[in-house]
């Protein structure tokens, strides 16, 4: 870690810095680069000099902190993370050098030291630090609570001191919970969570937009859809398939396997955090979408199909108790308002990301041992009777 902050050290020079790549681990999928115009960013975006982004060395954290270190020459990042089981090193390696990021190992529930760094020049929070995954918010929640909503309300308390600082809060589809068919929901669908994280994640919006409206605190939110890409934590859906595709294992698909997820690529997510970073209306959420929707099953039968596989891969498992059945979002407001739109389709994403977890066993297969094995018995031991685990 370095010892002074890049928001202070004078010698650290922005725009003149190159850039740094992720090397072998890049992950272009065939997109094209973003720039400011590209973006979409209306002409009076604000551009930011030094950003906290707390959840950056997570799965979209350390995505986000990337795509700003490549796209904003004139941006300084700060990345606190708790490096919590889902928290990894490994993920932000070929930047932890990077000279206009620094990482610190902290955790957003300690006043003390999200207000030592908010006093280093910072001039925008985007908060992705949470946990996120709904089938551990179901074992237990009070983890959720504590950072999900506690971790919140301590970086409002801190930005509450210090109100020229705007604040993003990474928010989620789930917060609108499951859709009845053939609907798609806009920004004014009433928030109705079906399962703990989902609920920890509306309860810090509306604790958000509250000290908006008491203290006229800068807030705006995102919702967005489900993310797949490199660094994908391998307890979710598509990086779990993959990964156990890729060891000879079967797939537990839940229930009937007609829930309905629309997915969009990691780096489209970074770049929608950053247009409503830069030019969101204050007090205003964003539905963030690919408007790519499949049932789990279809999804699965992609993966199965780009790894060589067939339906003998896939066991159908005990469902997750209150299983959302639809997410589905109307994202017009943010191609209307930010000019933003996705740039990956799922078909060229989902096979880049099965080349970039063969690429990578180094990455994951660490992470799928240890604590990991014990989650996953816990999980699916039950569930996979039949199956190898
Ligand atoms: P993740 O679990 O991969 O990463 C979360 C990161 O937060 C980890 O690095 C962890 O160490 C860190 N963290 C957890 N508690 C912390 C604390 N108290 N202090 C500091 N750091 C802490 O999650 P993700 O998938 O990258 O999700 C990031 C954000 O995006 C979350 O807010 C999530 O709700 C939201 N989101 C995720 C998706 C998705 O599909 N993954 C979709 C929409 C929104
Ligand atoms: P997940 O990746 O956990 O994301 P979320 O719950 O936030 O949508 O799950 C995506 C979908 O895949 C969801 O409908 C649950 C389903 N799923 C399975 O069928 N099997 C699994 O082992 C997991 C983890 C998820």
């Amino acid at each position: 870690m370095s010892t002074e902050s890049p928001c202070q050290n004078p010698e650290i020079r922005p725009a003149g810095s190159r850039s740094h790549t992720a090397g072998s681990r890049s992950h272009t999928a065939g997109s094209r680069s973003h720039t400011a115009l590209e973006t979409g960013s209306p002409a009076d975006a604000r551009s930011f000099r030094c950003v906290l982004v707390t959840g950056g060395a997570g799965f979209i954290g350390c995505n986000l902190v990337r795509w700003i270190l490549e796209h904003r020459p004139q941006t300084l990042v700060i990345n606190l993370d708790a490096l919590t089981y889902a928290g990894n090193p490994a993920n932000i390696a070929d930047i932890r050098d990077h000279e206009r990021h620094r990482f610190v190992h902290g955790d957003i529930c300690d006043e003390k030291l999200v207000g030592s760094l908010l006093d280093e020049g910072v001039d925008a929070v985007i908060n992705a630090a949470a946990h996120s995954h709904v089938d551990r918010s179901l074992m237990r929640g009070d983890e959720f609570v504590a950072t999900n909503v506690g971790g919140v309300q301590v970086i409002l308390d801190a930005i509450k001191a210090r109100p020229q600082i705007r604040f993003v809060q990474v928010s989620t589809d789930e917060i609108y919970g499951s859709l009845p068919p053939d609907e798609r929901c806009d920004e004014n669908w009433p928030p109705a969570p079906g399962n703990p994280y989902a609920a920890t994640k509306a309860a810090a919006e509306l604790l958000a937009l509250s000290y908006r409206n008491s203290f006229g605190l800068d807030v705006v939110i995102s919702r967005c859809c489900n993310n797949f890409g490199p660094y994908h934590y391998p307890e979710k859906m598509i990086p779990l398939f993959i990964t156990n595709l890729l060891d000879g294992l079967r797939v537990p698909l839940y229930g009937d396997g007609l829930n309905y997820r629309e997915w969009i690529h990691v780096e489209d997510h970074c770049s929608a955090l950053v247009a409503i970073l830069e030019s969101g209306r204050s007090g205003e959420a964003y539905n963030i979408s690919s408007g790519t929707g499949l049932t789990n099953l279809e999804l699965t039968r992609r993966i199965l199909d780009l790894l060589g596989k067939d339906d003998s891969s896939v066991e159908y498992v005990k469902d997750r108790p209150g299983h959302d059945r639809r997410y589905a979002l109307d994202s017009r407001k943010i191609a209307a308002e930010l000019g933003w739109q996705p740039r990956h389709n799922l078909k060229d994403g989902l096979r880049a990301t099965c080349e970039w977890f063969q690429a990578n066993e180094q990455w994951w297969r660490p992470i799928k041992s240890g604590a990991y094995r014990k989650y996953y018995q816990q999980q699916y031991a039950e569930r996979l009777k039949s199956a190898a685990i």
